[in-house]
C-alpha cells in the first residue's frame, strides 16, 4: 500500500531540535528553534499563566467542546489586543476573529478560506521567510512566489525593491507579511515605512496577510502592532494570524487566532460564517483550555499587569544578550561589522553565516543554528553568550 511513499526529509528546525536533543556535549547551546529560554536556559512558566490555570482548576468547569471559532471571551480579548481598545473596526463590527490552534492553525485556515474564495490568486512571501509559510500556502494549493526582503549586503531591508515588486502585482495578490520580528532575518519595516508601503497595498488593491507571532517581543505590545493598527485604519481589507506560544510562553496549549479585518460588518459576518466551516473541516473546534488561559490573562487587570511586566522582562533580556553578543564578537573580532545583532529585532537574527559554517559551528562547538543562518537569541545567557561569541568569532 505505502511502498511508493517518498521519506519525509525532517523539518529542517524540529530536526535541528531532536539532533540537539542528543548530543551529548555538556557545554551545547540551542540557538535553533524560535523558543524563548531564561537566564537559567529554562522554558519559563509566567507568573500570569500559573495564576491563570489556578484559577481555570478553581472554578472547576466542565470541557464541552468550544464552539468552531472558538470561546467569546478568548476571542473579544484578542481583538482588543491586536487593534487596541476602542478601535473604530471593532465598534464598526468589521472584524472576524476565531480562535485557532497556535497561529499556524490560524494560517492554514486563513490559507484554505483563501484558496476557496480567491481562487486565482496567487501568495507573495518575503525573500526569505518560515520555510513552514511556503509549505502552509503550497499545501492549500496556492502558487507562492516571494518578493525582495533582506539584504544580504547590509543586514537590513531592501524596501525600494520591495516596494517596486508589489507595485508590480495583479489584483488581488495575496502578500504574506511579518507584524514585527521578522522570522528569519529580525529585520523589520519602521512605523514609516508600514506608512509608505500601505497606500501600495491599496493602490494595487492587494490583500495583506500578517503573521504576528511575536508581540511584545520587539519593542513593545503597541508598538509591535503598528501595522495591525495602521491597516485597520486605512480601511483595507486584510488578514492577521497571531500566537501566544511565545508572548505567554503557552508553546504546546496551541493558542492563536486568526482575525478578518472586513470592509463592513456584513462582509465581516460572512467571513466568520466561512472560516467556521472552514474550521469545521480541518479541526472542528479549538482547545477550551488554550481559551481559558489567554481569556483570563487578557481580561484580568492584575493577570494583564502581570503579563505585560513579564514579557517587558523577556524583552529586554533578549536585548541585552544581543548588546552582550555584539560587545564580545566586536572583540574578538574588531575589524568587523556586528551592528546587526543590534538592530535587528525580536528573536531572530540572521548572521550571514553560511550552511557549511552553520555546520562547524555545530561540529566543533556544539552551537545549533538554523543552517540558513538564523539565530535565535533568545537562546543566549550571560552564562554562555562569551563562548558563543568566541565559536563565531572562529567561524566568520
Ligand atoms: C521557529 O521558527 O523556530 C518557530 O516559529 C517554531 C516553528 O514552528 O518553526
Amino acid at each position: 500500500m505505502f511502498e511508493h511513499i517518498t521519506p519525509y526529509a525532517g523539518d529542517p528546525i524540529f530536526a535541528l531540535v531532536d539532533a540537539f536533543n542528543q548530543d551529548a556535549r555538556p557545554q551545547k547551546v540551542n540557538l535553533s528553534i524560535g523558543i524563548y529560554f531564561d537566564e537559567q536556559g529554562h522554558l519559563p512558566v509566567l507568573q500570569c499563566v500559573q495564576e491563570a490555570e489556578r484559577r481555570i482548576l478553581a472554578e472547576g468547569g466542565a470541557k464541552p467542546y468550544l464552539p468552531m471559532e472558538g470561546e467569546a471571551a478568548c476571542r473579544t480579548q484578542v481583538a482588543r489586543l491586536l487593534l487596541g481598545e476602542g478601535n473604530a473596526a471593532l465598534a464598526e463590527g468589521r472584524v472576524a476573529t476565531i480562535q485557532t490552534v497556535g497561529s499556524s492553525g490560524g494560517l492554514k485556515v486563513g490559507a484554505d478560506f483563501l484558496r476557496t474564495w480567491l481562487p486565482d490568486s496567487a501568495v507573495w512571501v518575503s525573500d526569505p521567510t518560515w520555510d513552514n509559510h511556503r509549505s502552509m500556502f503550497e499545501g492549500s494549493g496556492f502558487a507562492v512566489h516571494s518578493y525582495p526582503y533582506y539584504d544580504s549586503a547590509t543586514g537590513g531591508l531592501r524596501f525600494d525593491d520591495m516596494l517596486a515588486c508589489l507595485r508590480g502585482l495583479p489584483a488581488r495578490s495575496i502578500v504574506l507579511l511579518h507584524a514585527c520580528c521578522h522570522n528569519p532575518t529580525g529585520v523589520d519595516l519602521t512605523a514609516a515605512q508600514w506608512d509608505t508601503l500601505i497606500p501600495v497595498l491599496r493602490e494595487r488593491e492587494l490583500l495583506p496577510y500578517l503573521d504576528l507571532a511575536y508581540q511584545g517581543f520587539g519593542d513593545g505590545i503597541a508598538e509591535d502592532a503598528h501595522s495591525v493598527r495602521a491597516l485597520a485604519a486605512s480601511g483595507l481589507t486584510f488578514f492577521v494570524a497571531n500566537s501566544f506560544s511565545k508572548s505567554m510562553s503557552v508553546y504546546g496549549e496551541r493558542c492563536g487566532a486568526l482575525s478578518a479585518v472586513c470592509a463592513s460588518k456584513a462582509e465581516a459576518d460572512l467571513v466568520m460564517g466561512q472560516l467556521r466551516y472552514t474550521v469545521r473541516r480541518i479541526y472542528s473546534s479549538p482547545a477550551i483550555h488554550a481559551a481559558r488561559i489567554v481569556a483570563h490573562v487578557l481580561g484580568d487587570a492584575d493577570l494583564r499587569a502581570q503579563w505585560e511586566d513579564e514579557l517587558a522582562q523577556m524583552r529586554s533580556r533578549m536585548i541585552e544578550v544581543r548588546q552582550a553578543l555584539h560587545a564580545h564578537v566586536t572583540r574578538l573580532r574588531p575589524g568587523r561589522d556586528f551592528s546587526f545583532l543590534l538592530s535587528q529585532r525580536g528573536m531572530f537574527s540572521y548572521t550571514g553565516l553560511t550552511a557549511a559554517q552553520v555546520d562547524q559551528l555545530r561540529e566543533e562547538h556544539a552551537v545549533y543554528l538554523i543552517r540558513s543562518g538564523r539565530m535565535c537569541v533568545a537562546g543566549l545567557t550571560q552564562g554562555n553568550v562569551e563562548r558563543v561569541a568566541q565559536a563565531l568569532a572562529e567561524v566568520f
